[in-house]
């Protein structure tokens, strides 16, 4: 699909014009159940757990973005990925990055696994490696391009050859860069699936989870899961999310050309160490990411230098806020070490690179010029309060 195609597509996709009243925008259909016309005969719509029309039609247009067949809609990405694991077995298990999103780890770790769902940890980002780490249990390869926070690439293409020679299916949390500059699908991934919390709802006021994928197997597993497990997505939820997705281009283009600037600003600076994104040229991931994905994102993160106060530095700032979640118009910045990765140990912390000094930022929409002041505020007064300090 070309990237005009795409843009049309999020305005138009699988909307249709109301056939009652015309209505342009997807009407909510905030109903539990359906009047049956007539006793033994099956309808498309019966209980909302099961279908919605709301839903259906933002279940249809998460499928078309990602070049999948079937979509599916949850009430967080959390619920979704719950979904996606409950397609396997006691016995199986699945290989996932080191830095993978830690609650996908938590569910893994603290449920899955008691029930005979096992996970180990591999290095998804060098596939030359990736081949011995296969074994008669490994069912599945979860990759999440780029991490978070330390914005590590893996080679699509590359794992889903692996994995598809040892029957291992590849899922695919595209979270990060959304089917606008990414699509794992149309790169071999089987299943591809979202915290749409994110970038896809966009504006910070819906929690939501999606799946995609094209096999009509998996996907009427799926579909039972769905409606058995009920994590659906509400009607007024999916609504939103419909509508966040209509402005995805235009929000993410604007979002990864304030963090391409400001990733290309902050490095080098003094108070800066190191920089994390994977839109720079110095960037481990730059030539895989720039061969599987047509933008890096809105995601940086940056290493504060000794001598700079972190409290002060996150203090100082007026426009970006301290937060968890990314992805929204409003620019977020966050302290892994203590929030988003505070449930994992220091060891394994720093096996994933994440320092106490790391600090991440989400850019949002606001102007560059007023995150660069803001930005600039905060490393003045961390300086002024680390020089104090020492
Ligand atoms: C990559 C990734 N996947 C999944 C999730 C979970 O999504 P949610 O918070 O919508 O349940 C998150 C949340 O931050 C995430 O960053």
């Amino acid at each position: 699909m070309t990237k005009d195609e795409f843009e049309t597509m999020l305005v138009h996709g699988a909307f249709e014009i109301d056939q009652n009243k015309g209505a342009l925008t997807m009407p909510i259909y905030q109903t539990v159940t359906y009047r049956q016309a007539q006793l033994g005969v099956e309808q498309q719509f019966d209980y909302s757990r099961a279908g919605n029309p709301t839903r259906l039609i933002l279940e249809r247009q998460i499928a078309l973005l990602e070049e999948g067949c079937f979509g599916y809609a949850f009430a967080s990405g959390m619920a979704a990925i719950t979904a996606v694991f409950f397609l396997f077995e006691k016995g199986d298990e699945i290989l996932i990055p080191c830095d993978l999103y830690g609650g996908s780890i938590r569910l893994l770790d603290s449920y899955f696994k008691k029930f005979g769902f096992d996970w180990r940890v591999v290095d998804t980002t060098d596939p030359a490696e990736l081949e011995a780490d296969f074994s008669e249990k490994t069912k599945a390869v979860l990759l999440e391009t780029p991490t978070n926070p330390t914005l590590q690439v893996s080679d699509i293409a590359a794992v889903a050859q692996i994995a598809h020679r040892h029957n291992a299916l590849v899922i695919a949390d595209n979270t990060f860069l959304s089917p606008y500059y990414q699509r794992p699908l149309a790169l071999g991934a089987d299943i591809v699936v979202h915290s749409a919390t994110k970038y896809l709802g966009g504006h910070n006021d819906v929690l939501a989870g999606l799946v995609a994928l094209r096999d009509a197997d998996i996907a009427e597993r799926i579909s039972m899961i769905q409606k058995s497990s009920g994590g659906v997505l509400g009607p007024f939820d999916s609504y939103l999310l419909l509508r966040g997705i209509k402005t995805l281009a235009v929000r993410m283009d604007r979002e990864t050309e304030n963090a391409t600037a400001i990733a290309r600003w902050l490095e080098g600076r003094p108070g800066v160490d190191k920089v994390f994104y994977p839109g720079l040229e110095s960037s481990r991931g730059y030539a895989i990411q720039a061969k599987q994905a047509s933008g890096a994102g809105g995601l940086l993160s940056f290493e504060l230098s000794e001598g700079y106060s972190l409290p002060v530095f996150f203090a100082a700032m007026r426009i970006i806020t301290l937060a968890e979640s990314l992805g929204s118009v409003e620019s977020m910045a966050c302290h892994p070490a203590t929030m988003s990765h505070a449930s994992i140990s220091p060891e394994m912390r720093a096996k994933m690179g994440i320092t106490d000094r790391l600090i991440r930022l989400a850019i949002g929409l606001e102007s560059l010029a007023s995150l660069k002041e803001d930005i600039e505020r905060a490393f003045a007064a961390a300086r002024a309060a680390g020089e104090n300090v020492s």
